[in-house]
């Protein structure tokens, strides 16, 4: 449980994080240019996290296109190309050390295409979901299976999952967990045994992420040749409060309408 110190310096580091990822928006135009686009996006971002905080929380994820697949992209090297999405997964770490850990998913044109944006909905579905059934008491990994149950339905109902036999075959095109703690560590108390992590109940003040995303790789046949290549995640900075709880990256465009507008409006500047 974080104190009010604590929790203002969370939502410093969003906030800190928030005025980087609109940085990185303003830079698109430098980025398409440059054949290793995704590092123009890293160096301002980090630049960013080193003028208002200490340094990045964790190393900063630019994936453009198909490397959105590739879950900690890191290499950064490739290029930022009109018609891609690009996945930032980046956090400012204040001088107190605490860190955000936020993910967005852009289109760099300023426009999803019409299966990009089929993708993203379902994907904000699925936080929207793990977001809405946050409250004391529940188990932590209770927001997982919330956002998972989403992801499951709409892959069915798109016909891309095998007769239903228990077996999680979503797991798939989602294939990593949907919340961690956070704090001091990007991944805080990543140490901790599972009755006081995966199945310990949440309680007010408890700050972690909702993460949930859908990665369709280049070569998987399980899906239309529309959706390879289209990796998407939306990571949101959560505290659980007496009753519910609070996003503390909220004010970060998440619909697909907000986000480009905020990409088109970026790009105008
Ligand atoms: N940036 C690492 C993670 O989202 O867990
Ligand atoms: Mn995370
Ligand atoms: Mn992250």
């Amino acid at each position: 449980m974080k104190d009010s110190y604590e929790l203002a310096e969370m939502q410093d580091a969003v906030d800190a994080t928030q005025r980087g990822f609109n940085e990185v928006l303003a830079s698109l135009g430098d980025a398409s240019a440059h054949p290793r686009g995704e590092r123009v996006v890293e160096g301002v971002f980090n630049h960013r996290a080193r003028l208002d905080g200490n340094e990045v929380g964790y190393e900063t994820i630019a994936a453009a296109g198909p490397h959105a697949c590739t879950l900690h992209w890191i290499r950064n090297d490739g290029p930022v190309q009109e018609g891609d999405l690009l996945l930032l997964d980046a956090g400012v770490e204040l001088d107190s050390l605490y860190t955000a850990d936020i993910t967005r998913t852009i289109p760099i044109s300023g426009t999803f295409s019409e299966t990009q944006r089929k993708v993203y909905e379902t994907v904000l579905e699925a936080a929207d979901a793990a977001r809405a059934i946050v409250k004391p008491g529940i188990r932590f990994g209770d927001v997982h299976d919330a956002a998972m149950a989403v992801i499951e339905r709409v892959t069915r109902e798109w016909g891309f999952l095998p007769e239903a036999d228990g077996t999680p075959y979503h797991r798939r095109y989602m294939v990593h967990g949907t919340s961690h703690h956070l704090g001091l560590d990007v991944h805080d108390c990543a140490q901790a045994r599972r009755d006081m992590y995966l199945d310990g109940v949440l309680e007010p003040g408890m700050v972690f992420t909702i993460e949930p995303g859908l990665y369709f790789q280049p070569d998987d046949l399980t899906v239309p040749a529309e959706f390879r290549g289209i990796g998407i995640r939306i990571e949101d900075d959560i505290v659980v409060t007496e009753d519910g709880c609070v996003n503390l990256s909220a004010n970060i465009p998440r619909t697909a309408d907000d986000v480009e507008a905020w990409v088109q409006g970026a790009r105008k500047a």
